[in-house]
């Protein structure tokens, strides 16, 4: 039993999505009871490697795939119901059962086949400059009849809708009527087979619905610790990301309490996890973006292709200017810089200090997109280096233009940099500093 005190934790993107949460989550959840999705959906993908397995995971909480932690939907994340079903009987063909430690909030919003068909017409009706780039997961559409409210489906009508056939099957024959007026198609939506799949998850799930918000003061009060786990990245934050190529929820803690139930102020450490360069999918604003050989450079070493959609990722140099305004508007008590391994090879690296827009210097983030989209960084190279990172198993070890790099990255962003990923492998992770005193983490396994 540890002595270390109970510290409830988030863990969310600075960026665009794809920093390295999923592996961050994997490594930490041993010092967790529960870990908690609270926002988004199927539109994540983590990859995590567990022995030689590797997994990708969309909505399940990265801590299901182990013995200990409670898994937990919360009610701010809208489930692909199907999907869930197919990543549950997944991971049971891989003798994996996570099924008897998953909690769904009964206030979690159902993504249906129509919310799917919407995001693909709306996607390839839109021309270039308005088109977001999504997923294609149903996320937007969802979220949309959350808050129309009069149309949402949630997991607690699978347990109470006496109607619940015949409501799914109204409003998925209005849903069809209305995309086949805007667009002239319906998606190819067949509304026996949506009821069908609804049944299905009605008999499958409902073990699994329950009220989670209960079950997190429960732990909160046996003075168990949770984790909280955010999808996507600040930057795609529907308030305070690159609006609108964004996503349609709260990244970042500021989401613990409508996602979750459990008021933010429980919460004291914010782990931002970044990437030691810049990636996006999708399109909009990315000021760092190198399209020449670098950013090709980088993508490939860095294996930069989407776990969701396969898409390759845009590459860039860190974004200082972004990462401290992640910085500000969540609170971040530390960084986890990521794929520090992936900048090896490189004679100078780069860093973006500022952004150059219409003649001025800008070291705080436009609020508008097509300002955004016109600024040019400001880049200030340092020394790289060639040595590989994957064997080093402490800060000190690292060469001397690395550690250099980190700490300029410290200095800029304004908190400290508490984790470093030095190769895809779980043991591949350093801790330093406080916060390797006041968590529980597994020795890295020596090589
Ligand atoms: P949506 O969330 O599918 O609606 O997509 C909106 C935007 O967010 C698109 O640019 C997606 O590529 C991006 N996005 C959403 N989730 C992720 C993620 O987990 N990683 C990277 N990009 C994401």
């Amino acid at each position: 039993m540890s002595n270390k005190a109970v510290q409830h934790t988030c863990v969310f993107g600075m960026g665009w999505g794809d920093e390295g949460k999923g592996k961050l989550v994997d490594l930490l959840y041993p010092a967790f009871h529960a870990v908690v999705r609270f926002n988004g959906g199927a539109n994540a993908g983590h990859t995590v490697c567990v022995g030689k397995e590797k997994f990708a995971l969309h909505l399940l909480p990265t801590g299901v795939l182990h013995e200990s932690a409670v898994g937990v939907i919360g009610p701010g994340v809208v489930v692909d119901p199907i999907g869930l079903l197919e990543e549950i009987d997944g991971l049971a063909a891989r003798g994996i059962n996570v099924s008897p430690k998953l909690k769904i909030s009964q206030r979690a919003h159902l993504v249906m086949p129509y919310h799917k068909a919407e995001d693909n017409l709306s996607e390839q009706n839109a021309t270039g400059a308005t088109r977001i780039g999504t997923t294609a997961r149903g996320i937007g559409p969802c979220y949309a009849d959350k808050m129309r409210r009069t149309t949402a489906i949630r997991f607690i009508d699978l347990l109470n809708d006496e109607n619940l056939e015949a409501r799914v099957r109204e409003l998925s024959q209005k849903r069809a009527a209305a995309l086949k007026a805007i667009y002239g198609d319906d998606g190819g939506l067949d509304i026996e087979s949506i009821v069908r799949d609804v049944l299905l998850a009605k008999k499958r799930l409902s073990s699994n619905i329950c009220d989670t918000t209960s079950f997190l003061h429960e732990t909160i009060n046996a003075g168990q610790a949770i984790l909280f786990e955010g999808a996507n990245g600040i930057l795609l934050d529907i308030d305070h990301g690159t609006y609108p190529f964004v996503t349609s929820s709260s990244t970042g803690p500021h989401g613990i309490g409508p996602g979750a139930g459990v008021p933010p102020a429980c919460v004291t450490r914010y782990i931002a996890v970044t990437k030691a360069y810049s990636t996006r999918v999708g399109s909009g604003p990315f000021v760092t973006e190198l399209k020449d050989d670098i950013g090709d450079r980088i993508r490939k070493a860095g294996n930069e292709f989407g776990t969701t959609t396969g898409r390759p990722r845009r590459c860039g140099w860190f974004d200082a200017v972004s990462s401290r305004y992640a910085r500000q508007i969540t609170g971040a008590t530390d960084i986890a810089l990521m794929h520090l391994d992936t900048l090896s090879g490189f004679d100078e690296v780069g860093v973006c200090v500022a952004y150059r827009h219409e003649g001025k210097t800008l070291t705080t983030m436009p609020t508008d997109a097509a300002t955004l989209e016109q600024c040019e960084p400001v880049i200030e190279y340092r020394p790289g280096w060639h040595e590989n990172l994957r064997t080093v198993r402490r800060y000190e070890d690292l060469p001397q233009t690395t550690r250099d790099y980190v700490e300029h990255i410290e200095s800029l962003v304004g908190a400290p940099v508490s984790i470093l990923g030095v190769g895809p492998d779980r043991s591949q992770t350093l801790i330093r500093g406080p916060l390797k005193d006041s968590i529980d983490v597994p020795e890295p396994a020596s090589l």
